[in-house]
């Protein structure tokens, strides 16, 4: 099965076998009554938004179809909603914003389903799925019993979480429980948020205007993968001590730079991949955005490899100038 379609890298590779899950009741009891099924090599694929495919997937893929938007618990302040992991995580959004409801509106436009959101702890202009997590239901691959994760199991950290350490490939999310606000506080600490908002002349932005305004920065910033590939952010931003930190202002006075509350400094990978002269260039088929350094891009028929490849071009050329390791943000398959 050509796997082409399934990841918005546009990589051709393909799987074994690839089965859709519609429930994960049936997933769960297939796994519980079949040793056979049971035994297969398995992995899961939700929007294929954040891998990059670099050889032929030896394994059944299960694609995450389960669909479904429950109001679980509601008062005057909060509305607890348990979404199933096939939902498109953009379209929750829409209905959360439909609905005037707070919390995700910063993360509008990322790619990918409701079921990898935890994985990787989604986050966009100063929000991050942990800030409304409440608990993910998950199907355990290899015994099939179906176990909850609250947001303290999850482990959340920036851009990561459990899923991507000690339970890696081993289970399955069925649904995540989020909390949405009825009185929202807004998120607007991103310059570029209030200049939109700015710009429309939206004084006392609702939700909805929130939205809009991430939406409209991220058309202008980011690939829309439907026309070229790509999987958002390559690499994470690193975090460096105060002492490289210092070192860095030296040598580079206008560096930007984000204040963690650990008292290390987050280094905009992009800007460095910038400073390098990587910026719009590409190799083959293989780039890098023209918008956004941070954003490896398949301009047509780049094979998992040549982008790997210019991806470690790049993390040794960063390295070579300013002495900082960058480590890949997308999963590489
Ligand atoms: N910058 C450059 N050159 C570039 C790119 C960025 O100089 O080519 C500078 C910008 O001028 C800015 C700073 O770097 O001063 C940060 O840039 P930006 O606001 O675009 O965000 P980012 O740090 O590059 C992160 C997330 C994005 C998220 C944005 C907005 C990671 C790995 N990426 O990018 O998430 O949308 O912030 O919050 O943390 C993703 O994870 O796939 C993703 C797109």
């Amino acid at each position: 099965v050509s796997l082409k379609d399934l990841n918005t890298f546009g990589i051709n590779a393909s799987a074994k076998c690839l089965a859709e899950v519609s429930s994960g009741e049936a997933l769960s009891e297939l796994l519980l009554s079949n040793d056979e099924f049971r035994e297969i090599p398995k992995v899961v694929l939700g929007g294929g938004s954040n891998i990059l495919l670099t050889k032929d997937v030896d394994a059944l893929v299960l694609l995450n179809e389960i669909k479904g938007i429950e109001i679980q618990k509601e008062d005057e302040e909060i509305t607890e909603v348990k979404v199933a992991g096939g939902e498109d995580w953009h379209g929750f959004v829409l209905w959360a914003v439909e609905r005037n409801l707070g919390g995700v509106e910063n993360m509008a436009l990322i790619p990918g389903k409701i079921g990898t959101a935890p994985i990787q702890n989604i986050g966009a202009y100063g929000a991050e799925l942990k800030d409304v997590f409440v608990s993910a239901e998950a199907v355990d691959l290899a015994t099939g019993e179906s176990r909850v994760f609250n947001a303290q199991e999850c482990r959340f950290g920036y851009r990561d979480s459990i899923f991507k350490r000690e339970a890696k490939g081993k289970y399955f999310i069925v649904s995540v429980t989020v909390r949405l606000s009825k009185k929202p506080k807004l998120n607007v600490s991103y310059g570029a948020i209030r200049s939109v908002l700015e710009e429309k002349g939206i004084v006392e932005p609702k939700v909805k205007d929130v939205c809009e305004a991430v939406m409209e920065i991220r058309k202008s910033k980011l690939p829309d993968p439907a026309k070229i590939g790509n999987g958002g952010s390559f690499f994470k931003n690193p975090s460096v001590t105060k002492e490289v930190f210092d070192k860095l202002s030296e040598s580079f006075p206008e560096r930007p730079f984000y204040k963690n509350s650990d008292g290390t400094f987050k280094i905009p990978a992009g800007w460095m991949i910038e400073m390098c002269g990587w910026k719009g260039k590409r190799d083959g088929d293989a780039g890098v955005h023209d918008k956004q350094a941070l954003v490896l891009v398949n301009h047509g028929n780049a094979s998992g490899k040549n982008i790997l490849d210019l991806s470690r071009k790049i993390q040794d050329s960063v390295f070579e100038k300013f002495g900082i390791r960058i480590e890949p943000e997308v999963n590489v398959w």
